[in-house]
């Protein structure tokens, strides 16, 4: 019984190639609706305002600000220009309380300013910002903001853990002004942007073939260069370098080619945002472990994979997180030692079999198989989309992909299965132009690279 389960559930996440190529066709095409309208797809295709990604001559001591993520991160840059670059940096990595998930905005934007404040005072001889100027900051916010200039932007729906209303509709470049300004911070915030933006620039920093970002980590989102002209929804002037940078926001896509289960729904309809945000729900961090507990919950009742009665810790929503789940699915001992510990310890379930071992491990194997095809066929989307999916005249202009967050960090068999599949979907001749890169942490630099490239200083320096 519960191994039925468990195949019809490996049925119904079934990807095959020409799934995922159905898959990839329908993110292009929704990136264009996207484009084309505002409201025009499920794929919002928010403008971030970015026309120009880093050069290398940015300079001068900025601050950025990272919420959104596993941690809430503070950096203090300093960027030398051309022939330095980066010269220092000092960061700080604060947990932000649950509860301030989920209670009013003046709470979390005041424990945020607080935390940035404490930083600030921790400048140096070595570090500090010149006497008379303003600090400056790039705030990197990792959820859907409607922007209205570089430094502006109303917040459209929070997205993963966090659900504060009175925060919806607000411009969050304010709402951080306020708080700053309750606590005696006077810093102004120069850009602000979305993590996959700030790692996409900070990618390009490093290196200048960097057309797209991508962010596997609690959630999952894509940023990538456009071309001004071919954003019919752009009503402003035409940037200089022609180019305008993407948030794709691609979490919330879905599309009916998407294998979804019974269990896909349930933890949707259960979630923080029913009916938002699916592509997210079946390929990030924060959910994977989530849909690995559901499936043994049900084997557990139905089936009693687990004796008689169902262990009471496995009832609980997100209690088997995906560095668990990750941490069972690369045990490699002949008796899955560590799938075994996992599941006293977190599940509170002993004596389990090496059989039962072997199913939960397959289990893994499915959900995180599932999420790592689905991710490979989004990226393919994109590059369809900037017609890089193909090689023209034996072309060999790379195109660089900057891949971060914790998942494609640290869940290995997640990442190679994606990076696997990517060159299933494009061959190996059009796979040799495409790199992954990890940009580890690109996001904070980004950020700060961008409060530099939009500081208020800037004309007075050239
Ligand atoms: C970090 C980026 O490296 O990855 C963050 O700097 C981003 O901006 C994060 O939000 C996503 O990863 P995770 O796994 O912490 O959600
Ligand atoms: C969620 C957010 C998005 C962010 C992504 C990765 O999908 O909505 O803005 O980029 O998570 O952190």
């Amino acid at each position: 019984r519960a191994l039925a389960i468990l195949k019809e559930f490996e049925e119904k996440c079934g990807s095959p190639i020409s799934k995922l190529k159905q898959v990839a066709d329908a993110m292009t095409v929704e990136m264009h609706a996207g484009l084309a309208s505002e409201g025009g797809s499920k794929l919002k295709m928010i403008i971030s305002y970015v026309d120009n990604l880093p050069t290398g001559d940015e300079k001068g001591l900025f601050y950025a600000l990272d919420l959104g993520g596993t941690n809430f991160r503070v950096l203090r840059v300093q960027l030398g220009g051309k022939e330095s670059r980066v010269v220092k940096q000092e960061f700080e990595e604060v947990s932000i309380p649950p509860h301030l998930m989920t209670g009013s905005s003046d709470a979390l934007f005041d424990y945020i300013a607080a935390a940035l404040a404490k930083f600030v005072a921790t400048e140096s001889e070595g570090l500090h910002v010149s006497p008379g100027r303003q600090r400056e900051l790039g705030f990197t916010f990792s959820f859907p903001v409607r922007q209205t200039s570089i430094s502006s932007g109303a917040l459209i729906k929070w997205t993963k853990g966090f659900s504060i209303d009175d925060t919806v509709g607000q411009d969050v470049v304010g709402e951080l002004t306020k708080a700053m300004e309750r606590v005696g911070l006077d810093m102004r915030v120069a850009a602000l942007v979305n993590d996959t933006i700030g790692t996409l620039a900070g990618g390009r920093y490093n290196n200048p073939d960097v057309v797209a970002a991508v962010i596997l980590g609690t959630g999952t989102n894509a940023a990538y260069v456009e071309r001004a002209h071919a954003i019919p929804k752009w009503h402003g002037l035409l940037p200089k370098s022609g180019d305008m940078v993407i948030n794709m926001e691609w979490g919330n896509f879905r599309s009916s080619h998407l294998p979804l289960t019974e269990y896909d729904q349930a933890l949707d309809v259960e979630s923080l945002n029913p009916g938002e945000q699916i592509f997210e729900k079946i390929i990030s961090g924060m959910y994977l472990g989530e849909i690995v507990r559901r499936v043994l919950c049900k084997m557990a009742e139905e089936a009693a994979f687990f004796g008689d009665t169902v262990p009471p810790k496995l009832k609980i929503p997100f209690i088997l997180r995906t560095p668990h789940m990750s941490a069972m699915h690369h045990d490699t001992s002949p008796d899955l030692k560590v799938v075994g510990t996992k599941l006293k310890d977190i599940l509170e379930i002993f004596n389990t079999s090496l059989k039962m071992r072997k199913v939960i491990v397959e289990l893994c194997d499915i959900v995180a198989t599932r999420g790592a095809r689905l991710s490979a066929a989004g990226i393919v989307g994109i590059l369809k989309k900037l017609g890089r999916d193909t090689v023209k005249d034996g072309e060999k202009q790379k195109s660089v992909v900057a891949l971060d967050g914790g998942l494609y960090e640290h869940y290995t068999k997640f990442r190679t299965c994606m990076e696997n599949t990517l060159e299933e979907l494009l061959g190996k001749e059009v796979s040799k132009n495409i790199v992954i890169e990890h940009s580890n942490d690109g996001s904070g630099i980004g950020a700060a690279l961008l409060a530099a490239s939009h500081s208020q200083y800037l004309e007075f320096e050239e």
